[in-house]
């Protein structure tokens, strides 16, 4: 017996309108402690499941109606768990492509941007954490750091009857591969770039001081290396930052991927100027940043804070430089999986055709 699968766009749009569905996560604990499905119960069942162990998922009952969706990391095991479900008589069917397919599910949340006309959507990948915007103005849009497929983007826009104009990234990305280029070229949009000699493709270069307009609201941007050399951040009308992985609601972009020790304890010191401009800011700009470390639950809820907040929750932005510097880089996370690869794919501003593998894993662009 086979049981039915369910493809990732589906369950995206079941957790979306809050269908009554339990989500069994089967994986052993270290992996799921990695990243999980928002709302998803856990059961460790791995070991049990592939020695065939008549007891596996025995004690399990459905939480939430009696549809279940059972998840692993690539849909093998998932696959008996929902067997062993439906030979119970349980409506079970198991996640295609399991925890790795998941990496590119997403959800919205929405943000006026306080006196100003533009309308700010925050697209998250749920499945990674990264956060990626749609904002519009005047019937008009940008993209900042796609990171889902076009179609995503194109759909959201045609939802609130905008055209994409511009399509913007703020540094070159190591943890997942940018869309943006491809974006731009689907949709005729302007791509515009912080000026950088690492692209081997065209694009508008941008610079410090300059403004992207969107309808008749403006993007401001601000050039602040550290993460990376060209990082950059973009104030909305003077009241939204987009903050790349420089600044984070709790912490801050690491500065030793792609460079040696030396370079990091540099760009550890470029990034500490870089932020002190950023909170000279006033403290309720609102602060928005590329990367989220949580799996985005389905609640709407713009992952955004003011930068008094932010100021609040990240000590290191009350040390001085010193301290600073040498926190940075005594906390560095382990570097994210296939970061070298994704780097160049995105200097390249290429595809792989399958980008799940490359992909798989928690995004760590920062340092708490
Ligand atoms: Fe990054």
């Amino acid at each position: 017996m086979t049981a039915p699968t369910i493809s990732t766009e589906a369950l995206r749009e079941l957790l979306e309108r809050e269908a009554a569905v339990t989500v069994l996560d089967v994986r052993p604990a270290a992996e799921r402690a990695e990243w999980a499905i928002p709302g998803s119960v856990h059961v460790d069942a791995y070991d049990a499941l592939r020695r065939g162990d008549p007891t596996a998922l025995a004690d399990f009952h459905p939480t939430n109606g009696r549809r279940v969706v059972t998840v692993c990391a690539a849909g093998k095991t998932s696959m008996l768990a929902a067997e062993r479900l439906r030979a119970r008589g349980l409506d079970a069917v198991s996640l295609e492509g399991g925890m790795r397919a998941w990496s590119l599910a997403w959800n919205t949340a929405e943000l006026p941007c306080p006196e100003s006309t533009a309308w700010i959507v925050q697209l998250r990948r749920t499945g990674k954490g990264c956060l990626s915007y749609l904002i519009g103005s005047n019937g008009d849009a940008v993209v900042i750091d796609a990171s889902l497929d076009p179609q995503v983007y194109h759909r959201v826009a045609d939802e609130h009857g905008w055209r994409i104009r511009t399509v913007l990234e703020t540094h070159v990305h190591a943890d997942h591969l940018s869309r943006a280029r491809g974006l731009a070229a689907d949709t005729g949009a302007r791509l515009c770039l912080p000026t950088t000699d690492r692209i081997s493709f065209q694009y508008a270069p941008l610079n410090d001081g300059d403004t992207v307009r969107v309808g008749s609201a403006g993007l401001r941007v601000f050039h602040t290396p550290g993460h990376t050399p060209e990082s950059a951040c973009y104030l909305l009308d003077e009241r939204a930052l987009f903050t790349g992985d420089t600044l984070f609601l709790a912490a801050v972009g690491r500065p030793d991927l792609e460079a040696t020790t030396e370079q990091s304890r540099s760009r550890a010191h470029v990034l500490y100027a870089s932020l002190q401009r950023l909170v000279a800011l006033p403290p309720e700009t609102v602060v928005l940043p590329a990367h989220t470390s949580e799996p985005v639950a389905f609640d709407g809820r713009p992952i955004s804070a003011t930068l008094r907040e932010v100021q609040q929750r990240t000590s290191l932005l009350r040390e001085t430089e010193e301290t600073f510097v040498s926190q940075i880089l005594t906390r560095l996370p382990p570097t994210p999986p296939n970061h070298h690869r994704i780097v160049a794919l995105n200097e390249a501003g290429t595809l792989p055709d399958d980008s799940t593998e490359l992909e798989a894993g928690a995004n760590r662009c920062a340092v708490a």
